[in-house]
């Protein structure tokens, strides 16, 4: 699939969204027999809800980790939130919005679904706020980490279970700062989260004292070839290299990092997507020693991560992801927004939204902040490959 500009897609996106408006009638999905009990909560009656991942594209192994993640809570709560049997209808996000916004319109309109959780891409993100504004109807983003969603363009209807790009790379500025000598390259790859991922990143590295060597921006979605990426940074003398990938590109990235001969001598940093999971599976050894912030690794130590951690290994037959717990926490999220919730429009759920307090999740007990987005502790984490498969270690948590 091709690389499509979010800006010259307003144009179409805005269009669609009016189009589905009018088109919408916005109804419930809650089951007919439900009644709202005075005093606040429902019980009985089905509950359908909307799970946008990708299922095609580079992002599509990050769509199956939300998925399993989603349906894993299910699996634990009897196939129920807030007293509802539910009713999943899994949608495919596709690459960015020319596939996600449409998608995320057809589960409103048309399976008149009562919210709708997932979202990887932060271009998606951006293009479905209106929609979800407009239409009144809950979006839990579980992964898009767009910083206006929960900044500049925050919406009552729009929550996020992640992090904002800038909060997860601003995380580790100042640990690069002060570990690597010199200074530092800039990589990711070229659309809305690539950029902020490196801004947020670049901010409190060099508020830390950091110098940058350089930055470049690789096409999204489509660069397999790293290498003449890579030559400019060995040309440019840099010390240390910060990158944004994720997915299929953060294997190729991390792996031609080292056939080409700079993991041994120029230190790789980046947001923890660069070595999470499948991605990490796929690197093996080519990933020891990257070090990566992120608010989640399988290796924390607590016993609500261990239960968790055995749990979707029974579930999946592999190690979870902070993909999965993102949409892990959105299942249990909605689980207490819908018990709580005094009727059954979007604005009695995001109103119950605002009352669900401490999340009890695998990377440790978060809540909202105002802003609708996770309050929430990183770590710093480093690949140790010595001895079986790959695991993201944790180094300590970083301010
Ligand atoms: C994003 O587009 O916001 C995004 C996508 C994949 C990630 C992290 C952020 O792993």
């Amino acid at each position: 699939m091709g690389v499509v500009s979010v800006f010259s897609l307003s144009r179409t996106i805005a269009g669609l969204a009016l189009g589905a408006l009018v088109l919408s009638g916005c109804g419930s999905s809650l089951g007919e027999s439900d009644t709202a009990e005075p005093g606040g909560g429902r019980s009985g009656g089905d509950v359908k809800i909307g799970l946008l991942v990708p299922l095609s594209g580079v992002y599509a192994p990050v769509g199956e980790d939300m998925k399993a993640g989603f349906e894993l809570y299910l699996d634990q709560h009897d196939g129920k939130l807030g007293g509802h049997d539910v009713d999943l209808v899994t949608a495919d996000e596709g690459e960015g919005p020319q596939t996600g916004v449409p998608a995320a319109q057809k589960l409103v309109t048309q399976d008149q679904v009562t919210a709708v959780a997932g979202v990887v891409n932060s271009a998606t993100a951006l293009g479905l706020r209106d929609f979800f504004h407009e239409s009144k109807k809950p979006l839990l983003i579980a992964n898009a980490g767009a910083d206006a969603i929960t900044g500049a363009r925050k919406s009552d209807y729009v929550w996020r279970t992640s992090f904002s790009n800038g909060g997860v790379s601003g995380a580790l500025g100042p640990a690069v700062a002060e570990e690597a000598k010199g200074s530092v390259y800039l990589m990711a790859a070229d659309y809305a989260a690539g950029k902020e991922m490196v801004a947020g990143f670049r901010k409190s590295f060099e508020a830390a004292g950091g110098k940058v060597a350089g930055e470049k921006y690789t096409p999204f979605g489509k660069t397999q070839d790293f290498q003449p990426y890579l030559s400019a940074i060995r040309k440019s003398g840099a010390d240390a290299v910060f990158a944004f990938y994720a997915g299929a590109e953060a294997v190729n990235f991390v792996k031609q990092y080292k056939q080409f001969g700079l993991a041994d001598k120029t230190p790789l940093y980046g947001t923890g997507f660069l070595t999470e999971g499948g991605v990490l599976a796929a690197q093996g050894k080519a990933a020891a020693g990257v070090k990566t912030s992120l608010h989640y690794s399988t290796e924390l130590k607590s016993a609500r991560n261990k239960e968790f951690v055995d749990a979707y290994r029974q579930k999946s037959g592999k190690p979870p992801t902070a993909y999965a717990v993102q949409a892990y926490d959105a299942a249990a999220v909605l689980d207490k927004a819908l018990a709580k919730a005094s009727g059954d429009s979007g604005e009695d759920l995001v109103k119950a939204l605002g009352g669900v307090g401490s999340i009890d999740s695998p990377r440790g007990a978060w809540k909202f902040d105002a802003d609708h987005n996770p309050q929430q502790q990183f770590y710093l984490r480093e690949v140790r490959a010595d001895e079986g498969p790959a695991v993201n270690a944790v180094v300590r948590e970083l301010d």
